[in-house]
């Protein structure tokens, strides 16, 4: 059982609140992603489910084990959580074989050659590294380096994987590649992970559930269809995704973007100033038939898409087209938008 329960965790590095009351249960052979800018908290709160940390406040459970308490002076020590870890430097020992860098754990906890024999060659087959046994790590590729740093996770059998960043160092085909190779592991391993992250595309991509950081404070835990399509307020939502915010005014129900000439529905939102978010997506293009009318500034090829800038009422919209229908559009052209889908969160931009 690897359920990870994480209760009012809190840690301060002197005056800096790293993190701030962090609330989470991550259930047992889930995939969770912590999500945030950089300094937002996320390798501190990794660093403590390990055990490389002590919270100032709060009290963390792996499966049923209490292994951290602020209140009780409890605190298990790394070794004996049962735990694998990739660092976000991923830290292979320079002048160790692939070999000796993945037995490393099983030498330290006392198991015997044959044993560290067969454990370290079936890691290695997991990770796809065999026949790499005895080089050193300057001899292997960025991606090959990653997966001995994963296979050294893995060695020990451990129910729970924490990953800091694990592909941040790799160019971006590899970081697709790897992202297919963590999930399939994790499924034949049944195992809990939690995946430290700033890559909003790689959070969306792996996770059952992500944690969304920002200072130090949770801003949503959802799936990555929640935190897109329904973020609980204007970080997230600018946060995750590309999204144009515009300035609105709601009155009776309904949020009016001055200049625009634009009222939506907004039922939800208490009277007075407003943000209306629309995503790029979310806006088609069209000769007429539109709600507004703008004209078309900038055109950006994206190859499977093209990334419009439309001026409309003085705002500059972002409007993203993967319908590709546009050819006879030219820059200087009036055209007509609609707008399938928005957000409208209380207060200014
Ligand atoms: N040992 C430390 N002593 C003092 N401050 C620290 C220490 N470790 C982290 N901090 C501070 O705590 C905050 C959170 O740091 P943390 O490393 O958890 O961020 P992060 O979300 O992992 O960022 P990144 O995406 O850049 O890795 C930062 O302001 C950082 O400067
Ligand atoms: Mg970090």
């Amino acid at each position: 059982m690897a359920e990870v329960r994480i209760n009012s965790v809190s840690k301060l590095f002197g005056e800096v609140k790293a993190v701030d009351n962090f609330n989470a249960v991550i259930r047992d052979g889930e995939f969770v992603s912590i999500l945030g800018p950089s300094g937002c908290g996320k390798t501190t709160m990794l660093r403590m489910i390990a055990g490389f940390e002590k919270p100032s406040l709060g009290e963390i459970y792996i499966g049923e084990q209490l292994v951290s308490s602020a209140a009780k002076s409890l605190f298990v020590p790394p070794e004996k959580r049962n735990i694998g870890m990739v660092f976000q430097s991923y830290a292979v020992w320079p002048h160790m074989t692939v070999f000796d860098n993945v037995a490393y754990p099983l030498k330290i906890k006392g198991y015997s050659k044959n044993d560290i024999k067969s454990k370290t060659d079936k890691a290695l087959e997991l990770v796809h590294l065999d026949g790499y046994a005895a080089r050193i790590p300057s001899q292997l590729s960025g991606g090959q380096q990653q997966r001995v740093a994963l296979a050294r996770a893995l060695v020990s059998e451990p129910k729970l994987l924490l990953l800091d960043e694990p592909l941040s160092n790799l160019d971006a085909k590899l970081r697709e590649s790897m992202r297919f190779e963590i999930k399939d592991l994790q499924k034949k391993l049944k195992i809990t992970v939690i995946y430290v992250t700033h890559d909003q595309g790689e959070a969306m991509a792996m996770s059952d559930r992500i944690v969304v950081m920002n200072k130090g404070v949770i801003q949503q835990i959802g799936t990555p269809t929640d935190v897109y399509e329904t973020p609980a307020n204007r970080i997230i939502a600018d946060f995750i995704g590309l999204v144009n915010f515009l300035p609105g005014e709601i009155k009776d129900g309904m949020a009016t973007i001055p200049g625009l000439g634009l009222s939506l529905a907004a039922p939800e939102v208490p009277a007075g100033a407003a943000t209306v978010a629309i995503r790029p997506e979310n806006i088609t293009i069209g000769r007429a038939g539109g709600r507004l009318s703008g004209t078309l500034v900038h055109k950006f090829y994206l190859g499977d898409a093209v990334d419009w800038r439309v001026e409309a009422g003085g705002f500059i919209l972002r409007v993203i087209d993967k319908g590709m229908e546009h050819d006879d559009y030219r820059l200087g052209d009036t055209v007509s938008l609609d707008i399938k889908k928005y957000l409208v969160f209380p207060g200014q931009p």
